[in-house]
């Protein structure tokens, strides 16, 4: 705090003082220009983490799908909000498409499948998703659960077999 030469006002002091322990910042490029960043959840299917928030169990990725078909049937037990950054895609449970430029928000509780149609060979949406992702099979069956913890061990798995170095996620962990 500082007064100018000559200045014989009272110093006004900061309305609010800066903290010293708020964690780091993240900016990156989203769509990452090394391809071993996307880490493989299923066949033509990866996603690119980007913030894996271990206090609030909610995580933000792209999702990346290379090709046409369904991708999973899931029901979250938190919001999900996207943005559609390429491609497109759709849920069965709906009329609507999701496009390039597209918001979407997913209510916690609904079940639905995600396809993408024939004529789209490549979408990428990011997702903050709250939660969990429980896939579940035709009949309401789980058959495969995602959290942040789930997510954070497949890019440690991933980034330490393709070089990047199982340490790498850790610039994406809060
Ligand atoms: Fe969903």
């Amino acid at each position: 705090m500082t007064t100018p030469p000559g200045d014989t006002s009272p110093p006004i002091a900061p309305l609010i003082a800066l903290s010293a322990d708020y964690p780091p910042e993240i900016a990156v490029p989203a769509i990452p220009d090394d391809d071993r960043v996307w880490v493989p959840q299923a066949p033509d299917v990866w996603f690119r983490p980007l913030l894996l928030n271990t206090v609030t169990g909610q995580w933000c990725n792209l999702l990346k799908v290379t090709r046409a078909g369904i991708v999973s049937r899931h029901r979250h037990p938190g919001a999900v909000m996207g943005y559609v950054v390429e491609g497109k895609w759709q849920y069965d449970e709906h009329d609507w498409v999701a496009e390039t430029g597209s918001f979407v928000y997913e209510p916690p509780g609904e079940i639905h499948t995600l396809r993408v149609p024939p004529d789209c060979t490549q979408m990428i949406t990011f997702f903050n998703i709250l939660g969990a992702m429980i896939y579940v099979d035709d009949h309401g069956r789980q058959t495969g659960y995602e959290d942040t913890f789930t997510k954070i061990d497949m890019c440690r798995a991933h980034y330490g077999a393709n070089g990047l170095g199982a340490d790498y996620v850790d610039q994406f962990i809060r």
